[in-house]
């Protein structure tokens, strides 16, 4: 079976922070990928914009280097990106400034879909939108996509929510997170709703409990005065994680559409029960021979900064009472892993007489590095010798049945593609950041108040021992972390 490519229709998209990481390594590579696929229009235009001063040559040039290099194998075809290159154009603007502006407006067109990118620094969106309009480049069939980080705290996300809204209306705004648009976090809902399998069993009754883990390799080195100012909270479980764990939760919206899902979604956040201070355990990593401290990358000798975070919560509901979330995330671990798991609970009884060990469910969602889903089930272990049971992986993401010609687009192209649909299910509504916040703003405040201290961590570990005590208390443990 060979995946069906849908065409959208043509656009122009103004990437505002065109040369930045951000549009080189992830935005125009996938762009580029979506083109090769034939999911763009013959016209469709794409129009980066940042102070340096560049022509359209200069800028192509700059993104057959960023493809060259971050591409994966489309860098081999020349005719290709000369096609696409050529869809390609660049104005030097500055968000806080005039210049710029009059010449971009000139170069929209009417009649096809306008979308802005603000892949800059959360500092300027407000000074982009309302430029956007003071030169009336948006109106109100636009769109907005703007980056992580959303706000530092629920004041901060509330400020810029209400500044984005004094130009645009929320159906007009796409919060990206990018772990939404992962395929695998989508088959999460295509098992969940499109099975009559799993949802009766989807509840208090029949699940331990959920396991989330998003581990990575690397340090903050680069990055560490950035990242030195959000820390594991705020840069990876008020958003990712946060959304990941509401795809498990949710209820069952009735329709496959934006707001019907937005809704369930907030409905999980709001009722989350506060975390207490022995739910929680922050990590900072150790120097190893493969590489610095966190406080050496972060360049703070006194930083009190999380890069491993593990809590435990529960959301006050009919289905999920008495379920505790394991959630954890950290810089510098074992493997880079991306996985959600839901673990069954034990069997009832066993008929099975000499059968000690503990066979239980457990359905593994991974994320990276490699997308797909298992589902452990106890089967018979095969040959003579009586009964002897044995869990097993039953792959369900089912490469073999749908074929190998399907290509998954990565996550930013199929975002990109839905901003050019007008379809914003995949991406986080200002009341739902909002809430996210809400709940993670008062943990946050009593490690301050505490004065807390993460635990030191061994590079290329799970984190601090007392996280594995975390669930142990509980009498269960984390899964392992494997890459
Ligand atoms: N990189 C990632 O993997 C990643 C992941 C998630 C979220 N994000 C978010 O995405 C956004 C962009 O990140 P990035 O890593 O691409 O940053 P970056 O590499 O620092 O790029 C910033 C871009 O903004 C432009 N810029 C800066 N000031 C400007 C101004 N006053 N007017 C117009 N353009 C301006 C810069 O070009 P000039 O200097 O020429 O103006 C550059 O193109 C940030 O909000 C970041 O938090 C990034």
């Amino acid at each position: 079976m060979v995946s069906r490519v849908i065409p959208v229709d043509n656009f122009d998209l103004v990437i505002f922070g065109g040369t930045g990481d951000l549009a080189r390594r992830k935005i125009l590579p996938g762009l580029f990928r979506r083109f090769r696929s034939g999911q763009l229009p013959a016209e469709a235009r794409v129009i980066g914009a940042a102070r340096s001063e560049m022509d359209d040559a200069g800028y192509r040039q700059m993104i057959r280097e960023a493809i060259a290099e971050f591409g994966s194998e489309e860098k081999e075809d020349a005719d290709g990106i000369d096609a696409f290159l050529e869809r390609l154009h660049y104005v030097a603007i500055d968000a806080m400034g005039e210049g710029g502006w009059k010449q971009l407006r000139d170069l929209m067109r009417d009649g096809v879909v306008r979308a802005f990118y603000f892949s800059v620094a959360p500092s300027l969106f407000g000074a982009l939108a309302e430029r956007l309009h003071e030169h009336r480049i948006a109106d109100g069939e636009s769109r907005i996509v703007v980056e992580k980080p959303f706000g530092r705290d629920l004041a901060s996300a509330k400020a810029l929510n209400a500044t984005l809204a004094e130009h645009f209306d929320e159906s007009q705004i796409y919060r990206i997170d990018h772990y939404l648009g992962k395929e695998t976090v989508q088959n999460l809902m295509a098992t969940r709703f499109g099975n009559v399998l799993f949802e009766p069993l989807w509840n208090s009754h029949y699940i331990d409990h959920i396991q989330i883990t998003v581990a990575e390799t690397v340090g903050v080195t680069g990055r560490g005065s950035y990242y030195d100012k959000s820390g594991a909270m705020r840069d990876m479980v008020q958003n990712h994680l946060m959304q990941l764990l509401c795809l498990i939760a949710m209820e069952p919206p009735s329709t496959y559409d934006a707001d019907t899902v937005r809704d369930e979604k907030l409905k999980v956040i709001r009722a989350l029960q506060p975390v207490e201070p022995h739910q929680v355990v922050r990590g900072q990593y150790e120097a190893s021979q493969d590489g610095p401290s966190y406080r050496e990358d972060a360049e703070n000798p006194r930083s009190f900064t999380e890069s491993f975070l593990a809590l435990k919560c529960h959301i006050a509901n009919w289905r999920w009472a008495k379920v505790p979330f394991y959630i954890r995330t950290g810089k510098r671990m074992k493997a880079r892993s991306s996985e959600i798991a839901v673990v069954f609970k034990d069997l009832g009884h066993s008929i099975f007489e000499g059968d000690t060990a503990r066979h239980r469910n457990i359905l593994s969602i991974q994320l990276q590095p490699n997308e797909g889903m298992d589902l452990q089930v106890t089967i018979k272990e095969p040959g003579p010798g009586g009964m002897r049971l044995v869990d097993v992986p039953l792959d369900m993401t089912f490469a073999d049945a749908l074929g190998p010609d399907q290509e998954a687009p990565d996550a930013y192209e199929r975002l990109i593609m839905d901003v050019i649909r007008g379809n914003q299910t995949l991406f986080m509504r200002g009341d739902e950041v909002e809430a996210a916040w809400a709940w993670t703003d008062p943990i946050i405040e009593g490690w301050e108040a505490r004065n807390d201290v993460p635990k030191l961590y061994e590079a290329g570990t799970a984190g601090p021992e007392d996280a594995m005590m975390l669930m142990h208390r509980d009498g269960r443990r984390w899964r392992e972390i494997k890459g």
